[in-house]
């Protein structure tokens, strides 16, 4: 082994909530760790820029020993699982929904025993909250609506300590070229850092939670890092892909005319404790579309934003906030980021457009976190479990990361123990040469034809332009983001193009099929906010 490699039992692309458990539960089982961090060191009172910080509404988990709750019955993991699959659109696995959801608690338990803090009540009970899609109030929260921060935070405890005892090590400012591969097994990575310089990491898993792709879109609910990467590592060595046509684009996602990039999420949840979406006439935009209304799943809102702005021919729509009492004090990060574009979430409308937010599809996995590959293993929102289906529910994300998380660790647990000669030989990596499209004309491009509403003739035209990327060098960790960026649209837009038909969030407005359901009441609840048009 040359000096530029080292060699670890699991390596960790990424440290939001599914690689640090994973890290933190291989450690607490024995393994030797290396996180690979694309962001900078984590310091504790200073936010990491993962998605997993800007979370906010909370996770969706039944607590099995909780009273009966009197205002919405009892809860259960049937309840949440029929909550799950409406969402998803008739396109969830069930089996696998099932196997996570159940899981759940337990994931959320020890994620306090590492000391996470959640909003009590003055008996100590969790608060919940509801948002789209759930019949009941079950959604726990932090901070009000900073739940993503404090996973984030507590985690960053927690693999700290095993820093110290030298069970941990994290790369940061960091980037993965390329999956190692021997003998049709990923054996390893390697990375480049801000300074160029490329070194390896072998180890005897590697597990992808890199998280999401919401910088294909000019603006977004996600960090900067959000750039498909962990998909274009699994494009990159043949592991089986699935579902990327589904994009989830959420409703709120806060308006300034212009803005590009990471934009501030107004959580669901603030609807879930009242707010409504209005135009600029005050005139409801969700009344008579969906029985749950403004809780409707996040597909059918978002359609109805969308199609409420295109009717009225206007930039955005608005949440009215003014009847939650303290709004300030329950949604502190909403109003921090209200405040900022000069809005009293108190006295005024809050402008909103959908904005890019969630891949529910990814690196195919089974309800261990195994991909097609063997080594690979995937955690996430990089992952598709199954569990999302077409249209993920609301706050189901967090608990997929905390309970894929430590799944996946156990699998690597596995591994160590099983035999493994160590590499002679090693399949070249990706060249260093790739397609590159500039990143705004991608952004804009795909913005305009692969966002909330898509059709065949958009899509086509996409497709040609990601053909003409040309082929450049790579060279810093900026380029490497752009080439997955194009290598991940490439597959978005195929996706895209060949499901035909519409399916949660993934709308053709070119399916016929669809207009006939919808005028005939089928399947309504997900056509109704576009057959208004
Ligand atoms: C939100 O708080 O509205 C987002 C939660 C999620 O994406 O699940």
């Amino acid at each position: 082994m040359d000096e530029m490699t080292t060699r670890t039992d699991l390596v960790v692309v990424g440290a939001g909530v599914a690689g640090l458990t994973a890290a933190v539960s291989a450690a607490q089982a024995g393994l030797q760790v290396t996180v690979i961090n694309k962001g900078r060191r984590w310091r504790p009172g200073v936010p990491s820029d993962t998605a997993t910080q800007y979370a906010q509404g909370g996770i969706a988990v039944v607590d099995p020993t909780a009273a009966v709750d009197p205002a919405d019955g009892m809860d259960s993991v049937d309840r949440h699982l029929a909550d799950t699959l409406v969402a998803g659109a008739g396109h969830t696995d069930a089996m696998a929904a099932r196997a996570i959801l159940v899981d759940g608690y337990d994931a959320v338990t020890a994620l306090i025993g590492w000391g996470a803090r959640f909003d009590t009540d003055i008996d100590g009970r969790l608060l919940r909250t509801r948002e789209g899609g759930h019949s009941v109030r079950r959604i726990i929260h932090a901070g009000g609506d900073a739940t993503g921060a404090q996973v984030q935070r507590a985690l960053g405890v927690a693999v700290r300590r095993w820093i110290d005892a030298g069970r941990v090590r994290v790369l940061d400012d960091s980037i993965v070229t390329s999956i190692l591969m021997s003998d049709g097994r990923a054996v390893g990575v390697e990375l480049r850092d801000t300074d160029g310089r490329d070194a390896r990491v072998m180890g005897s898993s590697v597990l992808l939670a890199t998280g999401g792709l919401g910088h294909l879109y000019a603006a977004t609910t996600n960090p900067a890092g959000s750039t498909g990467d962990g998909i274009a590592l699994a494009l990159g060595v043949g592991a089986q892909v699935s579902d990327l046509e589904f994009i989830q684009f959420h409703p709120t996602m806060l308006y300034s005319p212009g803005a590009r990039g990471r934009r501030t999420l107004i959580s669901e949840a603030v609807r879930g404790e009242g707010a409504v979406l209005v135009d600029s006439k005050g005139r409801s935009i969700m009344n008579g579309l969906h029985p749950l209304g403004d809780l409707a799943p996040r597909d059918v809102v978002a359609r109805a934003v969308h199609a409420a702005m295109a009717e009225r021919g206007e930039p955005c729509v608005y949440l009215d906030a003014r009847a939650i009492p303290d709004v300030a004090e329950r949604f502190p990060t909403v109003t921090a980021g209200v405040r900022a574009i000069g809005v009293d979430p108190q006295r005024q409308l809050i402008p909103v457009v959908p904005g890019a937010h969630y891949l529910c599809g990814g690196v195919v996995t089974d309800i261990d976190g195994r991909t097609s590959i063997d080594g690979l293993l995937a955690a996430g929102e990089v992952a598709r479990t199954g569990l999302h289906g077409a249209n993920r529910l609301a706050s189901n994300s967090l608990l997929e990361g905390l309970v894929m998380g430590r799944r996946a660790a156990s699998v690597a647990e596995d591994a160590v123990r099983e035999t493994f000669s160590s590499v002679g030989r090693f399949d070249p990596p990706i060249s260093e040469s790739r397609p590159v499209l500039p990143r705004h004309v991608l952004q804009d491009a795909m913005s305009a034809s692969a966002a909330v509403v898509r059709d065949a003739s958009g899509l086509g035209g996409l497709a040609e332009l990601i053909d003409s990327a040309q082929v450049r060098r790579i060279r810093s960790i900026r380029d490497v983001e752009d080439a997955d960026l194009t290598a991940v649209a490439a597959a978005v837009v195929d996706a895209a193009a060949r499901r035909e038909g519409s399916l949660g969030c993934h709308f053709r407005s070119d399916d016929l099929a669809s207009e006939v359901r919808s005028a005939e009441g089928i399947g309504a609840t997900s056509q109704l906010a576009v057959s208004r048009r």
